[in-house]
């Protein structure tokens, strides 16, 4: 059955590029936080990814969600048990977004760090910090949802840095 709503035609999200391409956009529209994944390898590497697929889970007990591509060289690194902390970008902090966003190796350079529990390195200047321990995966087609359990909390308030559209934004800026 066609279903037109305010003059759009439904579009199933797998039968062609052009459809594909509108599942994205359609998902893009759903604005985000910023957050910065971090972690330490086992050979006491630090690690950390720029991810917009952060949410809550659960208040009691107290969870949290996120999803991996199925390709990320940090696939295996956030493995249940695995400590990992959710660093909530502040609208100053979009640098950091497209650093962690992109491949190399030295991510950590030049930015100040601190250390958690577990050694995992703590991104300073951000909103809110959640120190993790990661509880269960879950296959999700060409991601993984890992939940993690919240096991400390640091609430700095800042203004957050945003997601929409494809693009980085701040709040209260005034753009399409
Ligand atoms: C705004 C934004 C949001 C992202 N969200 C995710 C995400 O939720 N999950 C994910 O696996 N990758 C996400 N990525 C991609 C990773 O940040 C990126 O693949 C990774 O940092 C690449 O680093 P590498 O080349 O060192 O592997 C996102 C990238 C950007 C710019």
């Amino acid at each position: 059955m066609t279903l037109i709503i305010e003059g759009i035609a439904g579009i199933e999200p797998a039968a062609t590029d052009q459809a594909r391409r509108a599942f994205r956009d359609a998902l893009g529209h759903f604005a985000t936080g910023v957050t910065v994944m971090t972690t330490v390898s086992d050979s006491k590497i630090d690690l950390g990814l720029t991810v917009s697929s952060f949410n809550s889970l659960s208040l009691d007990p107290p969870l949290i969600l996120w999803s991996i591509a199925n390709g990320s060289i940090y696939y295996d690194h956030f493995r249940v048990k695995a400590p990992f902390i959710v660093n909530v970008l502040s609208e100053a902090q979009e640098s950091l977004a497209v650093k962690f966003s992109r491949p190399g190796s030295d991510k950590f350079e030049n930015i100040g760090i601190q250390r958690g529990l577990d050694g995992v390195p703590l991104l300073e200047g951000c909103v809110v910090y959640l120190e993790c321990l990661t509880e269960a995966r879950y296959p999700g087609g060409d991601h993984d949802i890992v939940v993690g359990r919240v096991r400390r909390i640091f609430n700095v308030g800042k203004a957050p840095l945003l997601f929409h559209g494809g693009s980085l934004r701040s709040l209260g800026e005034n753009r399409s």
